[in-house]
């Protein structure tokens, strides 16, 4: 297996993908109806034979793990083709890991819970095989070989892991992203833009990394204005979608730090869509983070050229959203109690410099 990335990456057009779902007969095709018909892929799906999950809330949780293995029922399907955002990603790596798991696929709440945090999932059985089509350039769910599911009881954050939840494919179409609005267009390359940084000063980084997350950085900082106000142009979403392909790269190989394990709980407490959640503390955490990362000056320098990180992340959500918690609905006496579901393991513990409760504290103060 190639050490970098074991995916195979591949950009194409919306007909590509209709001819590949029209000939994927017994495939679990996992894409939201709304946007199926946005992008008149329904027909299509509608005749090509397959198990379509057409509904997908935000967030999934072990109810709509479970609530996939019920549609997929007794059928085994050897080809999972997920288009649409994180979600659609998440939920297609959950149905990989547990549909071979389970009898016919009958699981409750408690068995997911059960295989997530025992990881019975990673001893070796059946996996499906998966075609990611992100819809939005962030996530860089399509080249990593992990996914959230949240907890119904709202109370944590499960993460699912393991080699064989790589996809098979990705399969990179930027005219779907171009139906984003610019809400979702920011959240998800800010989203990118904190995968690129995190994984340039994560513990785990490399040199490597550090030029692919340089790279993917610049690029997402100088298309994404562009972009939000030529939303239509699919040469700037190709970019876009380079850039979020990239931090992908850079971040499997090194998961994310502190930005990423101080957002959870924003954003499930206060429902701050991902990406934003990352997106409030990556300014002063960078600060923080620059003494104790070696070669920094790489990175603020391509912060620099774009006007250094703060003044860029005000300009580009300018009229869009307030990258500040109190715009969010958090109140200050809150903020204790949110610093201390911040600490996620393998997140927080990955950021360079060690913050204790009163750093994260500062932290939230300073984005209040
Ligand atoms: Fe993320």
């Amino acid at each position: 297996m190639n050490g970098l990335c074991p995916v195979e990456i591949k950009f194409e057009n919306l007909d590509y993908l209709k001819k590949l779902i029209s000939k994927s007969r017994g495939a679990v095709v996992i894409a939201e109806r709304s946007t199926s018909d946005l992008w008149g892929l329904t027909p299509t799906i509608e005749s090509a034979g397959v198990i379509w999950i057409d509904s997908i809330p935000s967030n999934p949780t072990q109810r709509e793990v479970v609530n996939a293995l019920k549609a997929v029922g007794d059928a085994e399907p050897n080809l999972i083709i997920a288009v649409g955002g994180g979600s659609s990603l998440d939920l297609a790596k959950a149905l990989s890991a547990f549909r071979y798991m389970f009898e016919g696929g009958k699981a409750t709440i408690e068995d997911i819970t059960k295989a997530i945090t025992s990881k019975s999932y990673t001893a070796e059985h059946r996996m499906i095989d998966i075609i990611a089509v992100p819809s939005t350039s962030g996530t860089g769910s399509e080249v990593t070989k992990w996914a959230t599911i949240w907890d119904v009881d709202k109370v944590s954050k499960f993460s699912i892991e393991c080699s064989s939840l790589y996809a098979r494919q990705a399969l990179i179409i930027p005219e779907l992203t171009a139906s984003m609005p610019a809400s979702l267009t920011l959240a998800t390359a800010l989203d990118a833009l904190c995968h690129a940084s995190e994984a340039f000063w994560a513990k785990q980084t490399t040199p490597l990394v550090k030029e692919i997350a340089c790279r993917a950085v610049d690029i997402i900082m100088t298309n994404l204005g562009p972009a939000l106000r030529s939303p239509a142009d699919i040469r700037l979403r190709r970019k876009l979608a380079a850039g979020s392909v990239l931090a992908g790269i850079a971040f499997s190989q090194t998961h994310t730090t502190a930005c990423h394990s101080i957002s959870y709980p924003i954003t499930m407490k206060y429902n701050v869509p991902h990406g934003y959640a990352c997106a409030i503390t990556l300014d002063p955490v960078s600060k923080l983070n620059r003494p104790a990362t070696e070669d920094a000056d790489m990175l603020f320098e391509c912060y620099e050229r774009h006007g250094g990180l703060k003044n860029w992340l005000d300009d580009v959500s300018f009229g869009i959203v307030t990258l500040r918690l109190s715009a969010f609905g958090v109140k200050r006496n809150e903020l204790q109690d949110i610093v201390k579901s911040t600490f996620t393991k393998g997140r927080m513990d990955n950021n360079p410099v060690d913050l204790g409760e009163t750093d994260v504290l500062d932290i939230l103060c300073s984005v209040f």
